[in-house]
């Protein structure tokens, strides 16, 4: 697990957000981790489902109202570009699936999500194109 990106480690919405500790998460983490499925290995100009979600782990899900919930996620490979979805609070939901064709990767899948209080949050998933 990476380290955290925290730009200000007093300020949660300066920078990107990882778990400090992956097998000791706050409950504030479990609210905001990115889940990502997706497979390991994909097969190079052939589509490939990527699940993401935010929150949940333990149980302990992100809030949903109007006063709090995720704005929005986007998904990358490395750093290119390859989606993003806006959710309203209260009614939809941190969820998004991605369907998704590459001939190569530059880096792992990466998703950030933005929690309207809690800001930017990253996930990984290693993948590889052959
Ligand atoms: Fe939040």
């Amino acid at each position: 697990m990476p380290e955290a990106k925290y730009v200000c480690s007093d300020d949660i919405l300066c920078g990107v957000n990882l778990p400090k500790d992956a097998k000791n998460l706050a409950d504030l983490e479990k609210k905001h981790i990115l889940v990502i499925d997706a497979p390991s290995n994909a097969k190079k100009d052939e589509v490939f489902e990527v699940n993401i979600k935010v929150g949940g782990t333990d149980g302990v899900e992100h809030p949903n109202e109007a006063g709090h919930f995720i704005e929005w996620l986007e998904l990358y490979c490395g750093d290119t570009f390859l989606g993003r979805a806006g959710f309203c609070g209260g009614t939809s939901y941190g969820v998004a699936r991605f369907k998704v064709k590459l001939s190569h990767a530059h880096g792992p899948l990466k998703a950030w999500a933005r929690c309207n209080l809690h800001g930017l949050w990253e996930g990984t998933k290693e993948i590889a194109i052959s």
